[in-house]
């Protein structure tokens, strides 16, 4: 990131391999279906750790474990800096679900997410996330902790993200969703 012209090749390659991706993520990263996750400011840190977690299947997503498993290191990287850059455009949310969102997030999201959800390094930024997305990831995590053998549930697994996840519940969810969607 240092040097001006590596870093403006980088930004320009990581581009390129984005036709690969826009027709679910966005061509700037706000994703297309509320299901899918924005990438658009993502922490770059997060974004190569969680490519590099599909690519070894330690995180499972059909798509994403194809699309990433010949990825090389400088794809990862290049990828990541390209989206880190780009802006994530405001979502319709309810905002009853999201005032009664922000008590939930003092107390047991924001020591990690940080006051406005944008997180750092390997704590992913949640700000302006797509809600479904975010309701389906928090109940991966919390699945995780239950005793559920069901193979269609695709649990997500992360010990900090379960140990938070396990005390949510369905509303508790829902709530944080809409309240994460209008954080900027
Ligand atoms: C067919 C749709 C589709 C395409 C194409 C696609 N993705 Fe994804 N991507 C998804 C879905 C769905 C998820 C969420 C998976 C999950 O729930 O774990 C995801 C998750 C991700 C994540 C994790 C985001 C997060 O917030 O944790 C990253 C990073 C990512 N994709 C990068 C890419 C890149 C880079 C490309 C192009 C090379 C790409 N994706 C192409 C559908 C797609
Ligand atoms: C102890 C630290 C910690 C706390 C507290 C915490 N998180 Fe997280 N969160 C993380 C980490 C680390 C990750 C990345 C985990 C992974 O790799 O799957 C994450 C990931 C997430 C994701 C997935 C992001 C994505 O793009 O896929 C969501 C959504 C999320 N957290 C929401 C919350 C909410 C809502 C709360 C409060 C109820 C919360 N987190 C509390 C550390 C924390």
């Amino acid at each position: 990131m240092q040097d001006p012209a590596a870093r403006e090749a980088a930004i320009r390659y990581g581009k390129d391999r984005t036709l690969l991706c826009a027709s679910c993520h966005g061509v700037d990263g706000n994703a297309n279906r509320p299901d899918y996750p924005n990438l658009a400011g993502q922490n770059p840190t997060y974004l190569v750790q969680q490519v590099a977690k599909f690519a070894d299947g330690r995180r499972v997503n059909f798509v994403m474990q194809a699309l990433t498993k010949d990825f090389t290191v400088e794809d990862k990287v290049n990828l990541a800096i390209y989206y880190s850059l780009q802006t994530v455009k405001p979502i319709a949310y309810d905002e009853r679900e999201a005032s009664r969102g922000a008590d939930l997030y003092a107390r047991s999201c924001f020591r990690c997410h940080g006051a406005s959800g944008k997180g750092e390094e390997g704590y992913a930024r949640i700000a302006g996330q797509q809600i479904a997305y975010v309701e389906d990831t928090l109940k991966r995590y919390r699945a995780n902790t239950r005793s559920s053998t069901d193979p269609r549930d695709i649990r997500r697994s992360d010990t900090s993200m379960e140990q938070v996840a396990a005390l949510l519940s369905d509303a508790d969810i829902t709530s944080l969703a809409h309240y994460l969607a209008q954080l900027r």
